[in-house]
């Protein structure tokens, strides 16, 4: 009645698709140990140095179980030990992975009742607790893997979307940003042009997914909506993009609300450059970062 599993960390938005597209990364995980209990109730412990809140209906993993625990009405609990390798507020859904990690494994130990999309409702709770607002985009490809199209979240609605191998350099520059800020801050009102723009991003980046078609992809990768409110926030952000792209990368941005920004590049050695340019332009600002390349 024990299962220990790796939570992977995950890319929201995919730069023009805000809060409808993300996709999972091969690393960072975390990694968590789920228990089942003979008594009712949810023990949160966290192994390491992130201080995550202990009471269960504020934390993340915690609060999804709650309301699998409360549809299930079995007089059984879950303890859950987080051994948390994504650090929380880096931009690549840290708190997904927690809520997305908790319900698989619970779900798991019960025999799966549940199925994806209800793993994905349940876990959507921990979002809400860390953000305020439930959105998908990292729950859904940390649960299901690979990029995935949020079409809609009431009712859920969600598409796995095929795509080429594709390379992943991330950059963590050591500020932190809170998606509920990063929210606040965009305008409620887009420009038509602005939303016409922003459609045929959309469009053109799933149809290059779905097509292999690198250079689509990379046309593709473009926010005219969210990047230039947010990239304020992001120290030393467009040149990052703009040398990234002569290095080679296909395109990339902000990962979910920042302030972590992702590369994508078609072959490893890509990648690996991609990652110099980035250590480069964050060592000579003299910001202390993060680096990760890996794969979808
Ligand atoms: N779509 C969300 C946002 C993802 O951009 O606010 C947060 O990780």
């Amino acid at each position: 009645n024990k299962v220990t599993i790796q939570s992977p960390a995950t890319v929201a938005n995919l730069v023009c698709g805000f809060d409808i597209l993300g996709m999972a990364l091969d690393q960072p995980y975390d990694i968590m140990e789920v228990r089942k209990l003979d008594k009712p109730g949810v023990i949160i412990t966290s192994l390491d140095g992130f201080p995550l809140p202990a009471d269960p209906a504020k934390n993340t993993a915690g609060a999804p179980l709650i309301e699998m625990l409360a549809e299930l009405d079995q007089p059984i609990g879950f303890e859950v030990i987080i051994n948390k390798q994504i650090k929380p507020g880096s931009g690549i859904g840290s708190s997904a992975a927690s809520a997305a990690g908790a319900v698989v494994a619970a779900n798991h130990l019960l025999g799966n009742p549940f199925s994806k999309e209800d793993m994905v409702r349940f876990a959507l709770f921990g979002e809400k607790v860390a953000s305020g607002v439930k959105h998908a985009d990292n729950i859904a490809p940390c649960i299901y893997g690979g990029i995935t199209l949020i079409r809609s979240i009431f009712p859920l609605d969600i598409v796995s979307i095929p795509a080429p191998r594709l390379y992943v350099t991330v950059v963590h520059p050591q500020i932190e940003v809170r998606t509920s800020d990063a929210r606040q801050i965009l305008r409620k009102q887009v420009l038509l042009k602005d939303a016409i723009r922003q459609w045929g991003n959309i469009a053109g980046l799933v149809a290059g997914f779905v097509k292999n078609d690198y250079d689509l992809i990379g046309r593709s990768l473009e926010d005219v909506i969210i990047e230039p409110v947010r990239s304020m926030l992001i120290p030393g952000f467009d040149e990052v993009k703009a040398k990234c792209k002569e290095a080679g990368a296909l395109g990339g941005g902000i990962s979910g609300s920042g302030p972590s920004i992702f590369m994508l590049s078609k072959d490893l050695a890509t990648a690996q450059q991609v990652e110099t340019t980035m250590k480069a332009i964050y060592t000579r600002i003299g910001l202390d970062h993060h680096t990760y390349v890996t794969t979808i």
